[in-house]
C-alpha cells in the first residue's frame, strides 16, 4: 500500500491513478489529516498544491515519521517543501514555468532516472522555484529553464521532482513512478483486477454472511459491477430492484432487465413510471424536478425494500473519486451548480447497514474489475446516463408525449452512432428537446414543430467536457432520419459548446 499526501493540488487524483496502472495499491489522504497508523505503508507520494511553500497559510504538515524512515517521492509543491524546511531556498521564478520542458541533464548513477534519456519531455506547472537545494542534496535532473528539476536527499530514500510524472504530457512519467515504487522502495505490484475480486468475494462473505442485502439497479456500470461482485459472494441473498422512472431510453427497462436476468442476478424490475410522471406534472424548474423525481424515487425504493423481509444490508455503487477527502483551497465548500440525485439520499429510518464493494475504485479500475468478472463488454462501455433521465433533456414542462418523442430522437442518435462506428468514441450523447417550435415545411404543407439538440461530448470524469467533431455525413443522415421518421419534430441542431462555461446536460 502507498500513501499519496495530498496538499490540494488539481492532479492528486491523477497521481493514484497512474500508481494503480502499476498495479499497486494507493490511497489519498489529506495532508492534515495523517494517518496516526503508518506501519502499513511502503511508501509516501508527497502531491503538488496551489500554495506557494513561503505563503503564511500554506500546507506545512509534520513529516518527522515518514521523511528518512520510508521512501518518499515528492511532487512539484511536495519538492519545494522539502527543499524550504531543509535548508534549501525557494522563491518566484523569473521565467515562466509551464507546459512542455526537456530533461537537459540527467545523473544516471541514480536508480531514479533508469531508462530515462536526456530530451525525455516533462510537464511544468508551478510559479516558484527551488533556487538553492538543501545542504548535501544531490541534483538528479535539470530542464533549460528549470536547474533543480529533480533532487535527492543523501542517505536516505527521499526523492523530489519539480515537474508533474502524473500527467500524460511527461513522456516518461510512469517509468518514473515505478522506478520509485518498484525499483527504489521495493512495492510488490499484485493490485489487479483479478485479486480484486478475490479479496472483495472473501470480505463480503465474511462480512455479510447469509443476511440479505438490497441493491438498486440503475443499468449503469457502478451499481451492475457491485451486484455481480456481490451475487458471486453471496448469491441469492442479494435482492436487486431496478426501477423504471419512465424516463429511460427507449426500450431501455426491459432490455437491460432481461440482460441483468441473463447474468443470474436477483432482480425485480418495478414499472414506476405513472408515479414518476405524475409527480412531475407542470414542473419545469431543473432542480425542482431533479427533487421531485429523487423523493419518488425514494419513496418507491422504501416500498420495495420492505418487501424484502428482514433485510439487513443496503448496497452501493459508491466509487473512490466520491469518498476521497479533499483538500480545498479556498476552505469553503464549492457551489452547488446542479443538485444529483444519486441513491446516496436514502432515509435514515432505513436502518440498514451500508456495504460499498467499490468505493476504493477508479471508473476505470471498475470497468476492468467488471471484465474480469465476465460482464459483457458493451454494458461495460456504456456511456453515462443521468438519474433523472430525459427529464432533465426535456426542456421545461414534461408530458408523456414528449418523453415519447425524444426517446425515438434519442434511439435515432444512439443507434447511429453505434452503427457507424462512432459510440465509443464518445463519453456521453443525448438529445434535447427544446421548448421552442419553428417553422418548417414538408411537402406543401408549412409546419410548425419541435426543435431537438444533439449533445456529444468527450471527457474522462464529466467535470470537463467538449463536443466531439461527429463527421458531417453522420450529422446529415441522422438529422434526415429525425426528421422523416419522428412526428411532431421538424428542425435539429447540434450542441458546439464545450464545458465550462456549458454543461453537459442543457438542465
Ligand atoms: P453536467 O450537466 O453537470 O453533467 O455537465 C455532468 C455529468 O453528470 C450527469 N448529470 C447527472 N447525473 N443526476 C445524475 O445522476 C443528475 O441530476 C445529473 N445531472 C447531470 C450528466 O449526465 C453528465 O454525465
Amino acid at each position: 500500500n502507498v500513501l499519496i499526501l495530498d496538499f490540494g493540488s488539481q492532479y492528486t487524483q491523477l497521481i493514484a491513478r497512474r500508481v494503480r496502472e502499476l498495479n499497486i495499491f494507493c490511497e489519498i489522504k489529506p495532508y492534515n489529516h495523517l494517518p496516526e497508523d503508518l506501519s502499513e505503508y511502503k511508501a509516501v507520494i508527497l502531491s503538488g498544491s496551489p500554495f506557494s511553500v513561503r505563503g503564511d497559510d500554506a500546507p506545512h504538515p509534520d513529516l518527522s515519521q515518514i521523511k528518512g524512515k520510508k521512501p518518499l517521492l515528492a511532487v512539484c509543491y511536495g519538492a519545494q517543501y522539502l527543499a524550504h524546511f531543509n535548508g534549501g531556498n525557494v522563491a518566484p521564478s523569473n521565467t515562466r514555468e509551464y507546459g512542455r520542458a526537456k530533461l537537459s541533464f540527467i545523473d544516471h548513477s541514480e536508480s531514479f532516472f533508469e531508462g530515462i534519456s536526456e530530451g525525455s519531455q516533462v510537464w511544468m506547472s508551478h510559479s516558484d522555484t527551488i533556487k538553492k537545494l538543501p545542504e548535501g542534496a544531490i541534483k538528479l535532473a535539470s530542464t533549460h529553464d528549470v536547474e533543480n528539476a529533480a533532487y535527492k536527499l543523501k542517505d536516505e530514500d527521499t526523492y523530489a521532482i519539480q515537474f508533474h510524472p502524473e500527467v500524460y504530457h511527461t513522456t516518461d512519467g510512469k517509468k518514473l513512478l515505478e522506478n520509485f515504487l518498484v525499483h527504489i522502495a521495493g512495492v510488490a505490484q499484485t493490485w489487479t483486477p483479478d485479486s480484486f475480486v478475490e479479496t472483495t468475494v472473501a470480505e463480503l462473505k465474511a462480512k455479510i454472511g447469509d443476511e440479505k442485502v438490497i441493491l438498486g439497479l440503475s443499468g449503469g456500470v457502478d451499481s451492475t459491477v457491485a451486484a455481480v461482485l456481490l451475487h458471486k459472494a453471496i448469491g441469492k441473498h442479494l435482492h436487486c430492484i431496478f426501477v423504471n422512472n419512465g424516463l429511460l431510453r427507449k426500450n431501455e427497462f426491459q432490455s437491460v432487465l432481461d440482460q441483468y436476468e441473463g447474468m443470474g442476478l436477483n432482480v425485480k424490475g418495478v414499472d414506476a413510471s405513472a408515479r414518476f410522471l405524475d409527480s412531475l406534472e407542470g414542473e419545469s424548474d431543473p432542480e425542482r424536478k431533479r427533487k421531485a423525481i429523487g423523493r419518488v424515487f425514494i419513496e418507491v425504493f422504501d416500498d420495495e425494500s420492505h418487501l424484502v423481509e428482514d433485510a439487513k444490508w443496503l448496497a452501493q455503487g459508491t466509487i473512490y473519486p466520491d469518498v476521497i477527502e479533499s483538500v480545498s483551497a479556498t476552505g469553503g465548500p464549492s457551489a452547488t451548480i446542479k443538485s444529483h440525485h444519486n441513491v446516496g439520499g436514502l432515509p435514515d429510518y432505513m436502518k440498514l447497514k451500508v456495504v460499498e464493494p467499490l468505493r476504493m475504485l477508479f471508473k476505470d479500475e471498475v470497468r476492468r474489475v467488471g471484465a474480469s468478472l465476465g460482464i459483457d463488454k458493451e454494458l461495460l462501455g456504456r456511456h453515462p446516463f443521468p438519474g433523472p433521465g430525459l427529464a432533465i433533456r426535456i426542456l421545461g414542462d414534461i408530458t408523456r408525449e414528449k418523453v415519447a418523442i425524444l426517446q425515438e430522437v434519442d434511439a435515432i442518435f444512439i443507434n447511429g452512432l453505434k452503427e457507424w462506428g462512432l459510440y465509443d468514441k464518445v463519453w456521453q450523447a443525448g438529445a434535447m428537446l427544446l421548448p421552442v417550435n419553428s417553422v418548417g415545411v414538408m411537402g406543401d404543407e408549412r409546419t410548425y414543430e419541435k426543435c431537438v439538440a444533439l449533445r456529444a461530448v468527450e471527457s474522462t470524469d464529466g467535470m470537463t467536457a467538449d463536443w466531439v467533431n461527429l463527421p458531417y455525413e453522420f450529422l446529415q443522415k441522422t438529422s434526415n432520419d429525425i426528421i422523416n421518421k419522428v412526428r411532431g419534430v421538424n428542425r435539429v441542431v447540434y450542441d458546439i459548446s464545450s464545458k465550462p462555461p456549458a454543461t453537459i446536460e442543457w438542465e
